[in-house]
């Protein structure tokens, strides 16, 4: 098409380890507390010069007439320094802009992957619009978390004091290299029932909860210590907060009214496999979070990760003749289990109750890649 330009990035996902959970403000998405994240990755494009804004998310067409879309348009816009084109009439014209967007994780199953979408449709607008400097700031108005996917490493979402919202942002604590033998590994569970979404389910929570009240007083120490742990690189105390901020997100839920539940009994499972592990070391080696899904993020480091996978694969194992490769991402050998070790687990085991694991680190942040990966074809549609 002709005079088209168009620009494709990538942004990661990122997993809470300290859980943003209701807002003081909706418009602005302003969180009652401060949260922090580490990151994986996820793939958006974005081209320009249209008759009118399109958005594809995940194949399909979706309304781009969205409060939180419009809010990022609209802002991106205003800070534009490329395709800003003002009239004689002092009006302010711009091209349009046709979105296309896709992630490789499941949707709304609890994976950040609004987090992913926001902070790369962010980002991908603010390259071709030509917008520098702050940006979290804007990916806060799509989506709270998403904020946090702006930096890659590990990331602090300062919660801010102003009502206008202008210290509600994102800061990089340490960078992906800090701590290079961390690993993730993402347990994929079976059985997404479709849950109440966060911005509901937090709204809920703020109106009602009582135990609400309480998390808002300890989330400021909860989050001091686990900066000074991610600086030190104390992995017992970063899997310790880590693990008691998810059970208090979880907790919360289920003191909403109605209540909220994300885990399931697979969650439940894992939880109780963790804790055997680090049990039978007499030390924490493995942490587990869950986000507004049942899915669970397992924080270890890399000498664990064939023992867990190990676990996994004894106790959570594919129904045989599953095609799929079983562990995805960094490639890892199981170790084979000691019979004192297996004794430990007075868990059942549940044949397909997880559908594969990612096995990743913590990563950088949203980046330009190349015009080849573009989502969108020559002229502006879908590829
Ligand atoms: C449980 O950022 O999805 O993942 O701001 O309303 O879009 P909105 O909510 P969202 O909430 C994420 C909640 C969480 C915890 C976290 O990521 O900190």
């Amino acid at each position: 098409m002709e005079g088209m330009e168009s620009c494709t990035c990538i942004a990661p996902v990122n997993i809470a380890v300290i859980k943003y959970w209701g807002k003081r403000d909706e418009q602005l998405i302003l969180p009652v507390n401060s949260s922090i994240s580490l990151q994986a990755k996820t793939t958006v494009a974005v081209s320009s010069r249209f008759k009118e804004d399109r958005i594809w998310l995940n194949g399909k067409e979706e309304s781009v007439h969205n409060k939180r879309i419009q809010n990022v348009l609209a802002e991106i816009r205003r800070r534009a320094t490329r395709h800003h084109v003002e009239g004689a009439d002092g009006d302010i014209r711009q091209p349009c802009v046709h979105i296309c967007s896709e992630n490789n994780f499941p949707t709304a199953a609890g994976l950040a992957s609004s987090a992913a979408g926001y902070a790369c449709l962010v980002y991908t607008l603010a390259q071709l619009y030509g917008v520098s400097g702050e940006l979290s700031g804007i990916a806060r108005q799509g989506s709270g978390s998403a904020c946090r996917s702006m930096y890659g490493g590990f990331v602090l979402w300062e919660m801010g004091q102003s009502t206008d919202g202008i210290d509600s942002l994102a800061r990089q604590l340490a960078p992906a290299n800090h701590w290079p033998s961390l690993r993730i590994l993402t347990l994929v569970v079976s059985d997404q029932k479709k849950q109440v979404g966060s911005t509901e389910g937090m709204q809920t929570t703020v109106a009602t909860s009582e135990l609400m009240k309480k998390r808002v007083e300890v989330v400021p120490q909860h989050t001091e210590d686990m900066i000074k742990a991610i600086q030190q690189r104390d992995f017992p105390t970063f899997a310790r907060i880590t693990m008691q901020e998810s059970n208090q997100f979880h907790a919360v839920c289920l003191d909403t009214y109605p209540p909220v539940f994300y885990l399931t009994d697979t969650s439940r499972l894992i939880i109780q496999m963790v804790h055997t592990y680090n049990t039978f070391h007499n030390h924490t080696r493995v942490a587990y979070t869950f986000d507004a899904g049942p899915n669970a993020c397992l924080y270890l480091l890399e000498e664990d990760v064939p023992y867990i996978v190990a676990l996994v694969n004894q106790f959570f194992p594919p129904p045989p003749n599953t095609q799929q490769a079983f562990v995805r991402g960094i490639n890892v050998a199981p170790a084979s289990l000691d019979k004192d070790l297996l004794e430990c687990f007075k868990i059942p085991r549940s044949e397909g109750e997880i559908k594969y694991i990612i096995h990743t680190k913590v990563g950088s942040g949203p980046q330009l890649i190349e015009a080849e990966h573009s989502l969108l074809n020559s002229d502006g549609l879908p590829k």
